[in-house]
């Protein structure tokens, strides 16, 4: 039998820390579903279509990861997907409140699923897609925290003013 996992997440943007997360998990999983939720904010910086067409951009050398969206719950997906994990990256203790408690929820709402817990490279281990829209909008540099085509997004949503020192 082949085990497949899903990471989900909202992935806006993408971060390279993701992307360390997902190779991992493609070397650990037969096949790994990268999902990206529908309507987890309500303005999100890049559309639904701009994250999945970086997220098949950035993986389209690997055979096993494919990109897809879910809405309603994770578990739910997760068992129509004939998938048997869940993927988490866990990057510092602060990360572990919330994630023990999507873990146990999930398994309360179908015990049959897994979720697995996966560290980031070192270098990513501070990173997330929140901080990563702050300093760019706010002209500092991401260069080599999120894959270049999402620097190039960035550039061209952000304005230029705020662009000076980026
Ligand atoms: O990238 P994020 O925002 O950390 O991802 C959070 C995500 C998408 C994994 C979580 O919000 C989720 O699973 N949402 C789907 C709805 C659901 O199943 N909620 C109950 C989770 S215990």
């Amino acid at each position: 039998m082949s085990t497949v996992a899903i990471y989900p997440g909202t992935f806006d943007p993408l971060t390279n820390g993701h992307v360390d997360i997902i190779a991992r998990g493609a070397r650990l999983f037969d096949r790994i579903i990268v999902a990206v939720l529908v309507n987890a904010e309500k303005s999100p910086l890049f559309t639904m279509t701009e994250r999945l067409e970086i997220a098949r951009a950035v993986f389209k050398g690997l055979p096993n990861v494919e990109v897809d969206t879910f809405d309603g719950l994770l578990v739910d997906y997760v068992e129509r997907r004939g998938a048997q994990v869940i993927v988490r990256g866990l990057r510092a203790v602060s990360d572990f409140e919330f994630e023990f408690q999507m873990a146990l929820m999930n398994r309360r709402l179908n015990d049959k699923i897994e979720t697995v817990f996966m560290m980031p490279a070192e270098q990513y281990s501070y990173i997330s897609s929140r901080l990563i829209k702050e300093v760019f909008s706010l002209g500092g540099r991401v260069h080599g925290l999120v894959p270049d085509m999402v620097e190039q997004r960035l550039r061209d949503k952000v304005a230029p003013a705020a662009q000076t020192r980026s």
